[in-house]
Parts: structure tokens; C-alpha cells; sequence
């Protein structure tokens, strides 16, 4: 299992890139701020906070939460974009989400971050949280962007058929595309799906 807290104290966070997402910028100019609902946003394991700054920035109350106590303290010391807050907790717990409801979900690197056995458990806690009706927005690696080291991701990479057989138990996908923006290196290995929630979970 990846020690985040470690990575993240000794600097080791390659996929930290001082700026929100390509994807999501992309993504936010497509639909706009209305397609988000009336909010709160979820961002599980959003590390610093930039996509939840993004969001935030459109007037969307954003809820960002990561294991990580130092991206957390970090995270909160970012100028305020709008109503975006940080919470220490791990968005797989169920008990996290217990009396909670969000009316959307930005997945960026949490997904492919966290080991693949937990994909079900991510599936069922986004489900899990979601207002009936509340859609799942999120760009997954097709295949990792540094694969080749002796001790296999994370990033785990994986396959649409994958993603979508995770998801299916409680959500449909409505849309997904290849986006045009991508962090340099990154291009055409990334794939955005929207998936909206049909089941009680
Ligand atoms: C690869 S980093 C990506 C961070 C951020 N999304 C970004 O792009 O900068 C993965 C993040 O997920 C967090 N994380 C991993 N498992 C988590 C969990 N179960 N609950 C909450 N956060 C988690 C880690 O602490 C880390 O900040």
C-alpha cells in the first residue's frame, strides 16, 4: 500500500503539478456550472486542492478529502477560490460518508491511485454518497503515464470495459470522450466519462 503521507512529506508527488487539471478546465467549458447541481461537489484524494479550487471558482460549494494530513494543512493554505472546503478521511470508509450527500463527483487520480482490488469500494462509496440522480464526472488513465518500474503503480492504469463494469451496479455512463487537454505527457492516455447514478446504493 502507498504511504501518501510519506510521499507527500518527502516531496516525492510527481503527480503534483501546481495547477488544476487540463481535463476538468476542459470539461467545467463544456457543461458549465449548472450541470454540477446545487452542491456540495465531491473531490476524493484531491492531494493540494487545485481541482477543488477550480470547481470552487464557479460558485459550486466543493468538499475535498484526502488521507493525507500534509496535502490537507496544504491544501487550506491556497487563497480561498470560493466555498471549497478540505477534510482529513478516507473517502473508502464508509463511515466517512454516513449523513452525507454531494450532488457530483470529480474523480482525478484518486481512481487509478488507490490499489485495484479497492476499485468496488471506490465505486460503491461514490455511489454511496451521491444524491439519487447525481453524476460522476472523471478522468481515468488507459494505460499509466510512467509505467516501468521494478514495483507495479500506482497509477494503475485501466481498461474502459474495466471502468465501466466497476461502475454499472449503480451508475450509467452518458457520455465520455478523449479530452484535448492533457499535462504534457499525458496526451492521449487519458479518457473523461460521465456517469450518472441510477441505483440506491
Ligand atoms: C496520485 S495523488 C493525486 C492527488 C490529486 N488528485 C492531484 O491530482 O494532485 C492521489 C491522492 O489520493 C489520496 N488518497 C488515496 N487513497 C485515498 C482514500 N482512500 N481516501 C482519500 N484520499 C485518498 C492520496 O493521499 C493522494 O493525495
Amino acid at each position: 500500500m502507498t504511504d501518501w503521507e510519506s510521499r507527500y512529506q518527502t516531496g516525492d508527488t510527481p503527480w503534483e503539478k501546481g495547477q488544476a487539471a487540463p481535463p476538468l478546465l476542459e470539461l467545467l467549458g463544456k457543461l458549465g456550472a449548472d450541470a454540477w447541481g446545487d452542491g456540495p461537489v465531491l473531490v476524493p484524494g484531491c492531494g493540494l486542492g487545485h481541482d477543488v479550487r477550480a470547481l470552487a471558482a464557479l460558485e459550486i460549494p466543493v468538499v475535498g478529502v484526502d488521507l493525507s494530513p500534509f496535502a490537507m494543512e496544504h491544501a487550506r493554505q491556497f487563497p480561498p477560490a470560493g466555498k471549497e472546503t478540505y477534510e482529513l478521511g478516507n473517502f473508502l470508509n464508509p463511515e466517512w460518508r454516513v449523513d452525507r450527500k454531494f450532488s457530483a463527483i470529480w474523480e482525478h487520480t484518486c481512481f487509478c491511485a488507490i490499489d485495484p482490488t479497492e476499485r468496488d469500494s471506490y465505486a460503491e462509496a461514490a455511489a454511496g454518497c451521491l444524491t439519487d440522480g447525481g453524476f460522476l464526472a472523471g478522468v481515468f488513465f488507459l494505460t499509466p503515464f510512467d509505467p516501468g518500474g521494478e514495483v507495479p503503480g500506482p497509477p494503475f492504469g485501466a481498461t474502459i470495459e474495466e471502468i465501466d463494469a466497476r461502475f454499472s451496479p449503480w451508475f450509467e455512463r452518458i457520455d465520455a470522450w478523449v479530452p484535448c487537454a492533457a499535462y504534457p505527457g499525458r496526451e492521449g492516455k487519458e479518457w473523461i466519462a460521465l456517469f450518472r447514478k441510477v441505483a440506491k446504493a
